[in-house]
């Protein structure tokens, strides 16, 4: 059981930064180019995930986390950004997802003490699903993920493929980004991790080892990450099916539309 955090919530937490995982190469959408720069609906993943994540209010340095064969190419991807008071930042990423984020941890600026790690992958998440993230770490929660209830029955199977549990679906939540934490509580986390937890997938997983609390707040949709050609489809499909977000992507005034 793990212990409870019984840090205080701490009102005056400083800036809020965004660490936009996009080094990824993308074998399983099978495309040419690294997937963060695969178009969506009229522009590149990686460029949907700064607009999105820019227009959050209280965020004010994005850290874009590139492939190191694609800098300028990313760079290129979100050039139509400009939102004021946020600075966006390009760093090249590592070889594990663990790694990239290491990469832009290190890249943020001091002033910030809440992070926003979102993947790339997911960048048509609206910016509201980055409002609540860091709205519920800045309450006082130190590792905040979004979820949704998951719909299909999920059972646990042993290496032959033999069921071993079914663990009850009204319990399960399918985790989404981004994912927010006090900057201490990742820099903590990140350190900890052994060199078999490198291939870890989840930044919240590392805080768990801590023995912190999770909290697990709405997910959205359109958080949906593209991992193969049918997720590319699913996603344009729900963008075009919702009015509210078919606009046509004009870097900070679109997003800010959303935040309301
Ligand atoms: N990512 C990263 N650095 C890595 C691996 C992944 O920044 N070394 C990022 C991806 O760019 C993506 C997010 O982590 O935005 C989630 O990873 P995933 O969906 O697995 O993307 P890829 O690793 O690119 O895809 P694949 O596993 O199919 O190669
Ligand atoms: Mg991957």
């Amino acid at each position: 059981m793990p212990e409870r955090d019984t840090a205080p919530a701490t009102p005056q937490l400083g800036t809020t930064g965004v660490i936009v995982v996009a080094a990824g190469s993308g074998v399983r959408l099978g495309s040419q180019l690294p997937k963060a720069l695969v178009q969506v609906a009229g522009r590149p993943l990686v460029g949907w995930a700064v607009a999105r994540s820019a227009a959050c209010p209280g965020v004010c340095d994005v850290v874009v986390v590139a492939p190191p064969t694609h800098l300028d190419e990313t760079r290129s991807a979100y050039a139509d950004v400009s939102v004021p008071g946020v600075t966006v930042h390009l760093v090249a990423g590592g070889s594990a997802r663990c790694d990239s984020v290491a990469a832009g941890l290190a890249a943020l600026p001091e002033r910030v003490q809440v992070v926003l790690v979102h993947d790339a992958a997911r960048g048509l998440t609206p910016t509201e699903q980055f409002v609540a993230v860091d709205s519920a770490v800045r309450s006082g929660h130190p590792a905040v993920v979004p979820g949704l209830p998951v719909v299909d029955t999920v059972k646990q199977v042993d290496v032959d493929g033999v069921v071993v549990a079914t663990p009850d679906r009204a319990s399960l939540r399918a985790i989404q980004t981004p994912q927010g934490f006090r900057r201490d509580v990742l820099v903590r986390a990140h350190a900890r991790a052994s060199s078999s937890a490198r291939s870890v997938t989840d930044d919240a997983a590392l805080v768990e080892r801590l023995g912190l609390r999770v909290l697990v707040v709405p997910g959205h949709p359109l958080a949906h990450k593209i991992t193969t050609v049918q997720d590319l489809h699913l996603v344009e499909a729900m963008v075009t099916a919702s009015a509210h977000d078919t606009a046509v992507p004009s870097g900070a005034e679109e997003a800010h539309t959303h935040v309301g």
